[in-house]
């Protein structure tokens, strides 16, 4: 699956936004190290904080349905802009992403920019740093 292909599934998860409250859908669509992509979305409550975001919904579908390597994410959101991970899914993805895992931003013109785990998230803290 190239890198359109999986922004396209993004656009596609966007449909399962909960989001009365922001009314900003944002999509993610996961793709693992087999080609399988798994699907998420922002799922609000009125309670705001306790909202969650749509990449941090994809990662949690697929860690509990024993998928534990991926290679991208796409991200697209309710803007023409690029829609670029929160700081709390940017650590959630660090938990689970190699370094070469790209993160795939489609804005509303259609065109791709891919970025790094090291540029969303540079110094990050991880597992490593508990041994
Ligand atoms: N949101 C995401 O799902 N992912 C992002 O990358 C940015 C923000 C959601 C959270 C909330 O439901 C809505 O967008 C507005 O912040």
């Amino acid at each position: 699956m190239n890198h359109k292909e999986l922004a396209l599934k993004a656009r596609e998860a966007q449909s399962g936004s909960y989001s009365p409250y922001s009314k900003f859908r944002v999509g993610a669509a996961l793709l693992t190290s087999d080609g399988e992509v798994v699907l998420g979305a922002n799922v609000e409550n009125a309670s705001y904080g306790l909202s969650i975001c749509a990449e941090r919904t994809a990662i949690v579908k697929a860690i509990t349905e024993g998928k534990k390597n991926f290679k991208a994410i796409a991200v697209v959101g309710d803007m023409d802009d690029f829609c670029t991970p929160c700081g709390a899914c940017r650590q959630f993805l660090a938990e689970f992403c190699r370094k070469d895992f790209e993160i795939v931003l489609i804005n509303s013109k259609d065109e791709i920019k891919i970025l790094s785990m090291d540029e969303i998230l540079p110094h990050s803290f991880g597992g490593e740093h508990l041994k």
